[in-house]
């Protein structure tokens, strides 16, 4: 996989390298992870109650917009964020097409930037596949942005790639502890377990996943 192609942020990357970096990911339209559906553990929430409509949640790194269109159906307040303006596009037209874009705010901005906008306005957080994409500063970062974000008791639902030796390339691989220890302040885990993902499901195209449950303390 070219440099231009990775999902990895990279060590030193400037904000507008790596914002570029997506734009053309988009634009390429080689997208594994975008298959159309809603992440079975986002679903999971929803079904059994532990995420309830309106919400409002924010959808991390929205990217096609697959979970944020779930959402609103299932009448959510979504406030989806995604770098990528190419991203943003294909989400606005699938939001369309299923008539929840006025449910959704599209917004194109970096996650870690976000604070100053929408201090304590969520109920809930979800990522699906973005975290696990940022470098390792950044990452680090994310957690207390994410913290001013969050109502105090709010859930916030990550999905994250499992640990998987034969992989090359994709996203980081970030053990559960680390997980845990990154959002041991502010955060407590709920729940955490890794899931099988098969094709069909498409878990996000990998064998494993690692699904964590956090409340915002
Ligand atoms: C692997 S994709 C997952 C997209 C979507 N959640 C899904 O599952 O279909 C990761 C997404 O995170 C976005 N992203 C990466 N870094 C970001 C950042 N710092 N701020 C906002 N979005 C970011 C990318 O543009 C991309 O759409």
């Amino acid at each position: 996989m070219s440099d231009t192609q990775s999902v990895r942020g990279k060590r030193g990357e400037s904000p507008q390298a790596n914002r570029a970096r997506w734009e053309e990911r988009y634009k390429g339209g080689d997208l594994p992870w975008d298959n159309n559906r809603v992440v079975p553990f986002l679903a999971r929430l929803v079904r059994t109650g532990v995420f309830q409509p309106p919400g409002p949640v924010l959808d991390l790194g929205c990217g096609p917009g697959n979970d944020a269109r779930y959402l609103g159906k299932k009448g959510f307040d979504v406030t989806a964020v995604d770098l990528s303006a190419a991203a943003l596009g294909i989400a606005a037209t699938r939001l369309k097409r299923a008539g929840v874009l006025g449910r959704v705010r599209l917004v194109q901005a970096n996650i870690l930037e976000l604070v100053r906008a929408d201090v304590g306005a969520f109920m809930y957080g979800h990522d699906r596949g973005c975290f696990h994409c940022l470098a390792p500063r950044r990452r680090r970062l994310y957690p207390s942005v994410l913290h001013r974000l969050l109502r105090k008791g709010a859930l916030f639902s990550l999905w994250t790639m499992g640990l998987d030796a034969d992989r090359e390339g994709g996203p980081y691989q970030i053990p559960a502890e680390e997980i845990r220890e990154l959002f041991s302040t502010g955060f407590e885990v709920v729940s955490q377990i890794v899931s099988s993902g098969g094709s069909r499901s498409n878990e996000g195209g990998c064998p494993t996943c690692l699904c964590t449950l956090f409340r915002c303390s």
